[in-house]
């Protein structure tokens, strides 16, 4: 098996980087973007967060990518996967066992992730599993680096776990503009959506008894501590993660639980959080029958079939773009 990593971070601003982080800290409603979350703890917390019984998300998820393998309509041989945001390898690992094995050499997967670490230990394991299968890693943020996606024909991007509904609308939608040009006619996408539902499962998700998501949610500080030499304390905040029906997304802060002067760039400036300031980390949207549709349209791509579970809790899309 031939296995590189690219590494495209590096040609990103660092100042940039720093100015983003500071923008959003001193903003009026605090915020930190949640691509931050995903440093070698924060990957790793995360994929805890998987396991847990709580988090229906990606069991739901693996459960229906299990089974369609024979149902995907999409010619194997030669295939380029492009898997954004991969994390760890064990949802494309269920993809790759349902493709025959003849097929396997012929198959280039491409994995592309923020996290450096996450996207070696991905590979580690894929080379052993998957020896017949070319893999080139991608270390880039594709918000900002869709020029780094291989430029080649009959893709299959992937886009799992329902990470798109980590995007502000805005951001969705430019994301999947970005997509559909990059995309050319034979190219598929298969998309994971998170659907609406009893607003009880949703809150139990994202508020789990181990309190690993508060683990999680926390660590953004250390983070955040690493890029712009702020003194944050993970202590100093609770966790808060509620289910906002109206706006059918996730919230989750850090509130502050006492007074805190935090030093920002080592002594340059301070600022001043109170018992009771929240920090918006991350919000996660759920999705609609109707929102299929909509995803689509900014990319100028139909969807051809729609996975579900029992409870159609979870959806997987294959959309395909057509001349
Ligand atoms: N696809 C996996 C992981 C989801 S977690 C699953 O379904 O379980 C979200 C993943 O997206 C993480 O691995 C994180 O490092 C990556 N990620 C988040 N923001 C990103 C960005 N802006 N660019 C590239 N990768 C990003
Ligand atoms: C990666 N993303 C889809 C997860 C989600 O459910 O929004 C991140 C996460 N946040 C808290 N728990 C998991």
């Amino acid at each position: 098996m031939k296995a590189k990593i690219i590494n495209n971070l590096k040609e990103i601003d660092s100042g940039k980087v720093k100015e983003e982080i500071l923008e959003g800290l001193t903003s009026q409603s605090r915020y930190i973007s949640p691509k931050y979350f995903y440093n070698a703890g924060g990957s790793q917390l995360f994929e805890a967060i998987t396991e847990l019984e709580e988090y229906y998300l990606t069991r739901t998820e693996k459960a229906i990518l299990s089974g369609i393998g024979n149902s995907l309509e999409i010619d194997f041989t030669d295939l380029n996967i492009v898997e954004l945001g991969s994390g760890d390898p064990s949802k494309i690992r269920l993809l790759l066992q349902q493709i025959p094995s003849e097929k396997l050499s012929t198959i280039h997967y491409y994995p592309v992730d923020i996290s450096h670490t996450a996207m070696e230990n991905s590979m580690d394991q894929l080379t052993e599993e998957f020896p017949e299968i070319e893999v080139t890693g991608i270390v880039a943020d594709f918000m900002q680096q869709f020029k780094s996606l291989p430029k080649i024909n009959n893709r299959l991007f992937c886009f799992l776990g329902s990470t798109i509904g980590n995007f502000q609308p805005k951001e969705l939608v430019t994301f999947m503009r970005n997509l559909g040009s990059e995309m050319e006619a034979g190219d598929h996408l298969l998309l994971g959506l998170d659907m609406v539902k009893d607003s009880r499962v949703i809150h139990r998700a994202y508020n789990d008894s181990q309190q690993v998501t508060a683990a999680f949610n926390k660590n953004i500080l250390n983070v955040v501590n690493g890029i712009v030499d702020t003194s944050f304390d993970a202590t100093d905040f609770e966790h808060l993660a509620f289910y906002n029906e109206k706006k059918q997304r996730v919230e989750m802060h850090l509130k502050a639980v006492r007074d805190r002067k935090i030093r920002i760039n080592g002594n340059q400036a301070t600022m001043d959080i109170k018992k009771g300031d929240t920090i918006h980390t991350e919000n996660s949207y759920k999705f609609s029958r109707r929102d299929i549709e909509t995803i689509g349209m900014h990319a100028g791509l139909k969807p051809d079939s729609v996975f579900t579970d029992e409870k159609k809790w979870f959806s997987l899309v294959l959309y395909s773009k057509s001349d």
